[in-house]
């Protein structure tokens, strides 16, 4: 189960988040194969739900016709404190793969509205928008079915950005927290936005508004005073009669998942074969979601171009690059797979000898105990993200590196976490392909004294800004800033 309770519980949670925790299938027997997916905001909370008794409410992400196969898989996720909201085709269509991948996904990552994309689509903005407020409607009704009093609402990311202000206008005394996921775009992109205002007041409805980084908070809180008119300061915003705090909360994950796999047999028998598949060769590793943002081209333009410049290198290093497919109902999205195969396979073709291929590339996911050998046996990590909110990629890779075998993380600066584990990365710009290119040789050659105490910087950080500190931090703030609201009321 993946959120069974282990422990007395001190508060009721409930998060609300598009997507639910797990990947579900139906097996051939009828019943349901439930498994806890990948990703960051999965990843931080998993290490939270020993201390609250939680509810996660979200897509399960299929299609079921209302009926009995639909009771029975609620029923199943049920049990595991998973509720899930039903989307139709067509929401999937509008709200999900339209207003929240096309446009809120893109302009958050600083790219401008796509024009052609629209005038080529058959629906516009205006129905993905409509879409956009029904889906969020459906979460918001789906929280209060479960919602009794005291309990604290945490809702997550671009997709849910109404929700608090449609709880509100339930329950004027509720406890609610939103956290963006993905950076918060300076006020200037952002002011792009047809929906500006509407989306703004959505969020602010929440006592609690919290992003990965201060830029961001700064961006959110200048938005408000630009757009809508409204009074702030660092802290937060006035809103009509009362206030918003606005805080930065960097998200980290829970090392000891990854510690652990790494001392049992499964994960070392796997370190064993890849040690001895890549004997004489410098490993260099990329994992992302194949998406526009994590500037997957880029990573590979910049091993060419150091490829040209080092032939010597030729044979003697490799770089995985396991790409994870995502959206792949987004043309965009479709687009990027066949730049990245195309470059792939030009590279390959160039630098490649029978016997010894320059890039792997994997457009797949990977089994949890391969993952970390990979992360294990890896002498540079190339994290080229052209934006990102936070990367939590770097963290598990850091988290799976040791004394003994301290490898280099190479580590795009519009990523959230080069402002957090910055220190011990070799920052980048993964627009500059040369200055990535060299990152990657000063990576290979960097003398072992330098890496050990680079290494030793992110893996205290790491260790110590966990998922659960962030959660822990964000609710106790959460905490904090409603009974300042509610002295506010009473005066
Ligand atoms: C980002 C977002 C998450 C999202 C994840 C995977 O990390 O912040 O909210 O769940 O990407 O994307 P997907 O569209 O597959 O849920």
């Amino acid at each position: 189960a993946v959120f069974e309770e282990e422990e007395p519980v001190r508060e009721s949670l409930i998060i609300a988040a598009n997507r639910l925790p797990v990947s579900v299938k139906r097996k051939a027997d009828g019943t349901w194969d439930v498994r806890p997916s990948a990703g960051g905001l999965v990843s931080a909370l998993l290490g939270v739900r020993k201390t609250y008794g939680m509810t996660w409410i979200g897509w399960p992400g299929i299609f079921i016709e209302p009926g009995p196969e639909r009771d029975s898989l609620t029923a199943t996720l049920r049990r595991q404190n998973l509720l899930p909201v039903y989307l139709t085709k067509s929401q999937v269509e509008l709200y999900y793969n339209g207003y929240c991948n096309n446009v809120l996904w893109s302009l958050f990552h600083y790219v401008p509205l796509n024009f052609e994309a629209r005038l080529n689509q058959e629906t516009n903005m205006t129905a993905q928008w409509v879409a956009y407020k029904e889906a969020n409607r459906v979460f918001a009704d789906a929280i209060m079915s479960v919602y009794r009093d005291g309990d604290i609402v945490w809702a997550h990311d671009y997709h849910l950005m109404l929700v608090p202000e449609m709880l509100r206008q339930d329950v004027e005394t509720m406890k609610i927290g939103w956290f963006l996921h993905t950076p918060f775009p300076s006020s200037e992109i952002y002011r792009m936005l047809p929906m500006r205002e509407a989306l703004l007041h959505g969020c602010l409805a929440a006592d609690l508004v919290g992003f990965h980084t201060y830029d961001y908070a700064r961006h959110f809180v200048s938005a408000t005073s630009r757009i809508l008119g409204l009074e702030a300061t660092p802290d937060g915003v006035e809103t009509q009669g009362g206030f918003t705090r606005v805080a930065a909360f960097p998200i980290g994950i829970d090392p000891s998942r990854f510690t652990a796999a790494l001392r049992t047999d499964q994960v070392q028998d796997h370190i064993k074969e890849l040690q001895e598949r890549f004997r004489g060769r410098k490993v260099m590793l990329g994992v992302d979601r194949l998406d526009m943002i994590k500037g997957i081209p880029h990573k590979l333009l910049a091993f060419e171009k150091f490829l040209i410049e080092n032939p010597e290198w030729k044979d003697k290093c490799c770089l995985i690059q396991i790409a994870v497919p995502t959206r792949s109902e987004v043309p965009e999205y479709q687009k990027l797979a066949s730049t990245v195969h195309e470059i792939v396979g030009r590279i390959n073709g160039r630098f490649g000898s029978i016997g010894s291929i320059p890039i792997q590339h994997l457009d797949c996911s990977m089994q949890f105990p391969e993952l970390c050998a990979l992360y294990s046996v890896t002498d540079v990590m190339l994290v080229t993200s052209q934006r990102d909110g936070m990367n939590l990629v770097s963290y598990e890779f850091v988290s799976c590196q040791n004394k003994s075998n301290a490898g280099v993380l190479v580590l795009s600066e519009f990523a959230g976490a080069a402002q957090s584990i910055g220190a011990g990365a070799l920052l980048v710009n993964p627009h500059n392909v040369t200055e990535v290119a060299h990152a990657i040789k000063e990576a290979l050659t960097m003398p072992e004294a330098e890496k050990i105490e680079r290494h030793r910087s992110s893996f205290s950080h790491v260790s110590t800004h966990t998922a659960q500190a962030w959660a822990d931090t964000f609710i106790s703030e959460l905490n904090d800033t409603h009974v300042e609201a509610e002295l506010r009321q009473k005066r």
